[in-house]
């Protein structure tokens, strides 16, 4: 029986996964990388160091950089990404999720956040969601980032649900991962195509409703 649903936070409950694009696009124009979207979809759900490291291999030369210039970029990274996040208000939340959560309440599923994001509670303060979720886990205390399982198992057990009576929705192919290592159903926000391994994808969150959810945990379980 599904008893927590968890979910990941850019690009599943507001489309921050867009102001990381953004802000990555902005190193990668200054550094004269080809950096796509559809190369950025790597860089979704992993942590900023691996995403620079990410970023930093679409250079034709190899190119030697300091400790010291990767934390640079980095840390210039984020301080764009901060002035994005900082404009995010309650209606940036994505179709559908206030419908699912509210609903999933109802049913006395329990809800939580699993984000690689060291910004993840500023995001969810200026979405005004901090009362929402039973449980929020972001990169604070996490040691191994996603495709590792850690977030969402410690997600599941602070919730004090065992993963199996867990659903994942992840936006990332690293998220997607994750959730099957934890031993979780998992659901998948975009174009079928990337998430070969997700129990279903859907193509937006506007798609998403308890009842099928728990139809697709029942299937994924039995
Ligand atoms: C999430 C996002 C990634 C981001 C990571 C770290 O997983 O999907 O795109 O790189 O968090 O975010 P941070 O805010 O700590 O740089
Ligand atoms: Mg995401």
């Amino acid at each position: 029986e599904l008893q927590a649903v968890i979910f990941d936070l850019d690009g599943v409950i507001t489309d921050t996964a867009e102001h990381h694009y953004l802000a990555w696009k902005a190193i990668g124009d200054e550094l004269k990388l080809p950096f796509t979207r559809e190369f950025n979809e790597k860089l979704k759900g992993v942590s900023r160091l691996e995403s620079l490291r990410l970023l930093l291999s679409l250079s034709p030369t190899e190119l030697q950089y300091s400790e010291q210039q990767l934390h640079e970029l980095a840390e210039r990274k984020n301080e764009l990404y901060k002035q994005l996040i900082s404009q995010i208000k309650p209606s940036d939340v994505l179709p559908g999720i206030p419908e699912l959560i509210a609903d999933l309440k109802q049913r006395g599923i329990k809800t939580a956040i699993a984000s690689a994001s060291k910004n993840a509670f500023a995001v969810i303060r200026n979405l005004q969601m901090e009362q929402q979720f039973d449980v929020i886990v972001d990169a604070a205390t996490i040691k191994n980032s996603k495709p590792d399982p850690e977030v969402f198992l410690a997600a599941a057990q602070q919730l004090g649900v065992e993963p199996k009576a867990c659903v994942g929705i992840e936006d990332a192919v690293a998220g997607v991962e994750a959730i099957i290592a934890a031993d979780m159903t998992a659901i998948a926000i975009g174009k079928q195509e990337h998430f070969p391994h997700a129990h279903h994808t859907y193509a937006s969150t506007a798609e998403l409703n308890a009842e099928q959810l728990i139809d697709i945990h029942r299937k994924v379980i039995s």
